[in-house]
């Protein structure tokens, strides 16, 4: 599966378009941590993009959401480590996070929604002048972008980061496709 075939299928199972920046912004955060780590940049970053095809497919389903998503990556062509950490992201389904990949997915998902709710307050909206020590900072603000988890993100230590680190890989992956997400 190519990146293209993957983006093809991402839009033709979501319309909403702050979804598929969300999945756009997963799969950018999720080549950083490959390239961190000397792992595979395709695989990594496919995991990320494909991650949540099937949202709107299972409609808030979350019994069944990440199910049919392993599916359907399966479907494309991908391989049984993407198929399982898309699968064990949904934690509803009691399936252990076990790699590496598994691991990363389930801490990247959670920052894009910290850093673009971030960006979004600033006066200009955009992600070029946004610092890490300000998502930091509303890191520490509980009430802000509140289903943003942060025990979540805080799991970037079980891959070996720091949330400090995390965070400024994240927001630098991020800033690298600032316009694929209008930020
Ligand atoms: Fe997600």
């Amino acid at each position: 599966m190519t990146r293209e075939e993957a983006i093809d299928s991402v839009k033709a199972n979501v319309e909403n378009e702050n979804l598929i920046k969300h999945m756009l912004a997963t799969e950018a955060i999720m080549r950083a941590l490959a390239r961190r780590f000397g792992e595979d940049e395709e695989e990594w970053g496919l995991t990320g993009l494909l991650h949540d095809i099937d949202v709107e497919l299972t409609e808030g389903d979350m019994s069944s959401h990440s199910k049919l998503g392993a599916d359907l990556a399966r479907e494309l062509g991908a391989s049984e480590a993407i198929a399982h950490a898309i699968l064990c992201h949904n934690e509803t389904h009691g399936i252990p996070r076990e790699t590496k990949l598994d691991r990363a997915l389930f801490c990247a998902d959670p920052l894009t929604g910290l850093i673009i709710a971030a960006a979004l307050v600033r006066p200009d909206k955009k992600l070029a002048g946004l610092e890490a020590k300000s998502v930091k900072k509303r890191f520490k603000e509980k009430s802000f972008a509140a289903g943003a988890d942060r025990q979540q993100i805080s799991l970037c230590s079980e891959i070996g980061l720091e949330l400090d680190e995390f965070i400024q890989l994240g927001l630098e992956a991020m800033k690298g496709i600032a316009d694929g997400l209008g930020l």
